[in-house]
């Protein structure tokens, strides 16, 4: 029991800080890869990355939308820096959700906001690159 209520204080405290202080807020210039998406709520995400020997060595997200999608921005481009193109289009709204717990309740879809405009900024590296 002692357990699981320290796990869900971790968790809580971990949650304040993506809450109160976003990792990876920003636009970049000159980015390798960007993307902007609307989502069906009218809320904006950005997100801009930057490679280096394949991997992700930069990545910032910027967002209009509510603190939830600020929190799952944070968590995204946590998850996505320093792994490669490859890993980066593994992540799922579900390894977001995962993190999140049941914090997320109706808001799945700001996760899912935030996985697509990942994948759609490394789908811009990618294509431009093919060109
Ligand atoms: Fe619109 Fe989160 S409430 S994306």
């Amino acid at each position: 029991m002692a357990g699981k209520f320290k796990e869900k204080k971790d968790y809580l405290k971990q949650l304040l800080e993506h809450l109160t202080k976003p990792r990876n807020v920003g636009r970049m210039t000159d980015p390798d890869g960007a993307a902007i998406v609307k989502g069906q709520c009218g809320d904006t995400m950005e997100m801009y990355v930057a490679i280096k020997d394949g991997k992700i060595s930069e990545i910032l997200f910027y967002t209009d939308g509510c603190g939830v999608t600020a929190v799952c921005g944070s968590i995204t481009t946590e998850l996505a820096k320093g792994r490669n193109i490859k890993d980066a289009l593994r992540i799922s709204p579900a390894d977001v959700i995962d993190e999140l717990h049941d914090f997320l309740g109706a808001n799945v879809h700001c996760a899912i906001l935030t996985v697509i405009t990942l994948h759609k900024a490394l789908a811009d590296y990618l294509l431009k690159r093919e060109l």
